[in-house]
C-alpha cells in the first residue's frame, strides 16, 4: 500500500485564506443579501495599467503569426525582462545584481514556498511572528519544523521572532542560531518596515553566523519613506547571504496574471556550491517558465508609461490605506502599518480574540478582514485590513466600522 508524505499530515487546518473564504461563503449563503466588502486577502482590485494591457495585446498578436510565435520560454526567464529588472530594480538603486542572477517565475508565493527545497532538511528556520503562512507551512511539508504545540500555536523546531507593539513590529536578532531567516519588508501582515541601518544588522548577522536571509520584497513599491530600503542588496555584504523574492502582484496588479522573480547572487555559496546553481537546476527541471505574453507584460512595468501609471495605482491604494488608518484611529483603535505598506494592523478590542473580531466585523458590518492569529501566536489580538479594495468600498467599510 502506498504511503503519503506524513509531513503533510502535520499541517494545521487549511491554508489561512482558504479558511477565511470558506467562512465568508457560509455567511453569504446564510445571508445572501449582505453587502459584503472584502478587505481580507491582499488581492488587488484595479485593472491592469494601459501600458501593460498594450504590451499584452501586442504579445498576443505575436503569438498569432508563425514568424513571431513563442513556444517554451527560456527556463530562467526572457533576457528582456531579466535585464529590465536588473537595470531598474537594482542598478538604478546602486545595487550590484546582474540579469543572470534573476530567475523569472510565476509569482513570489510559489518561489517563497519552493526555495526551501534547495536547503538541507536539517536547516533551522527563523520566522517573524506573525508571518506570511506560506514560509512556515512549506517548511512543515518538508519536515523541517518538528512537532506542533497546539496550545502555544508553535512548532518545536522553528525559531520565532515576535513582532509586537513592544518592539514596534520589528524582529530582534534571534537568541539561538538559525540557518535560514525569512524576512519580509514592508511586512505582511503588520505593514511595518525597517530602516536600511536595521536591515544592515541582519545582513551582518547572517554573514557572521553563516545563515541565508530569504528576503521577501513583494511590497517594495509601497515604500514612501526615504530611509527604508527597497531591496536587501542596498546593504553591504548582502550578496553573500541573501536571496530576494520579487513580485509583480502588488506593484502592478498581476495577482491574476502571475509573474515574480527570485534573485540569487552568484556569491552566495555553501562551501564551493553556489545556491544559484541549485536553483537554476531546480527551475530547469521543474518549471517551464512564465508565459511569453506575461513576461512582455512584466517588461511594460518598466517602461516610462508603465512606471507613471503604476505610481498612480500605488497612490490610489495608499490613499485607501490612509482612509483606513485615520478612520480606525479616529474610532479609537490602536493602529499601525499603512504608511509604507498596503496593510493596516489594528489591535482588536480587549474583549475579543482575532477570530471573534473577524466574526463580529463580518456579522455586524459585513466587512471581511484577516485575523492576526492566523499569521502566528503573536498575531493574537490583532487584525489586518488591506488597502487593495476600491476607494468606494474602503470608504464604506470604514464608515460601517466607525458606526459600530
Ligand atoms: C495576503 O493577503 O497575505 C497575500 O495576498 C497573500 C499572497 O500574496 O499570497
Amino acid at each position: 500500500m502506498f504511503k503519503v508524505n506524513d509531513d503533510y499530515l502535520k499541517l494545521q487546518g487549511s491554508y489561512l485564506f482558504s479558511n477565511i473564504a470558506k467562512k465568508v461563503a457560509a455567511f453569504t449563503e446564510a445571508n445572501p443579501d449582505a453587502p459584503i466588502i472584502r478587505l481580507g486577502i491582499g488581492d488587488v482590485t484595479q485593472p491592469l495599467a494601459p501600458a501593460i494591457i498594450d504590451s499584452l495585446h501586442s504579445a498576443v498578436d505575436e503569438m498569432a503569426a508563425a514568424e513571431t510565435f513563442h513556444g517554451y520560454a527560456p527556463d530562467l526567464g526572457y533576457e528582456f525582462l531579466r535585464s529590465a529588472m536588473a537595470e531598474n530594480d537594482y542598478k538604478a538603486r546602486g545595487c550590484d545584481i546582474k540579469a543572470d542572477e534573476i530567475f523569472i517565475s510565476d509569482g513570489a508565493k510559489c518561489d517563497s514556498g519552493n526555495i526551501q527545497e534547495i536547503f538541507s532538511r536539517d536547516n533551522k528556520i527563523a520566522v517573524c511572528d506573525p508571518v506570511y503562512p506560506v514560509y512556515v507551512d512549506t517548511n512543515v511539508m518538508a519536515g523541517r519544523t518538528g512537532t506542533y504545540d497546539a496550545k502555544k500555536g508553535i512548532w518545536s523546531d522553528v525559531i520565532y521572532m515576535p513582532c509586537t507593539a513592544e518592539n514596534n513590529f520589528s524582529p530582534e536578532l534571534p537568541t539561538s542560531t538559525p540557518d535560514l531567516i525569512y524576512l519580509c519588508f514592508p511586512n505582511n501582515p503588520t505593514g511595518s518596515t525597517i530602516t536600511k541601518d536595521e536591515l544592515q544588522k541582519w545582513v551582518d548577522y547572517a554573514n557572521k553566523v553563516g545563515a541565508v536571509i530569504i528576503y521577501d520584497a513583494a511590497y517594495e513599491a509601497y515604500i514612501s519613506e526615504t530611509d527604508v530600503p527597497h531591496t536587501i542588496y542596498e546593504c553591504d555584504g548582502a550578496r553573500t547571504c541573501a536571496i530576494e523574492l520579487r513580485s509583480f502582484s502588488k506593484n502592478a496588479g498581476f495577482t491574476g496574471v502571475r509573474l515574480g522573480a527570485t534573485v540569487i547572487p552568484k556569491d552566495l555559496k555553501s562551501g564551493d556550491v553556489m545556491l544559484h546553481t541549485l536553483w537554476a537546476r531546480r527551475h530547469g527541471t521543474k518549471y517551464n517558465g512564465a508565459p511569453y505574453i506575461v513576461q512582455r507584460a512584466g517588461e511594460a512595468v518598466y517602461s516610462e508609461a508603465g512606471k507613471a501609471q503604476l505610481k498612480a495605482q500605488v497612490a490610489y491604494y495608499m490613499e485607501n490605506a490612509k482612509i483606513i488608518y485615520e478612520g480606525l484611529r479616529d474610532a479609537g483603535y490602536s493602529v499601525s502599518g499603512g504608511v509604507n505598506a498596503p496593510y493596516i494592523w489594528l489591535k482588536t478590542p480587549v474583549t475579543m480574540t482575532s477570530w471573534e473580531f473577524f466574526d463580529y466585523l463580518l456579522e455586524k458590518a459585513n466587512v471581511v478582514g484577516t485575523p492576526g492569529s492566523g499569521f502566528g501566536p503573536s498575531g493574537e489580538g490583532y487584525f489586518r485590513l488591506t488597502a487593495f479594495g476600491s476607494h468606494e468600498n474602503t470608504v464604506a467599510a470604514i464608515g460601517r466600522i466607525k458606526a459600530l
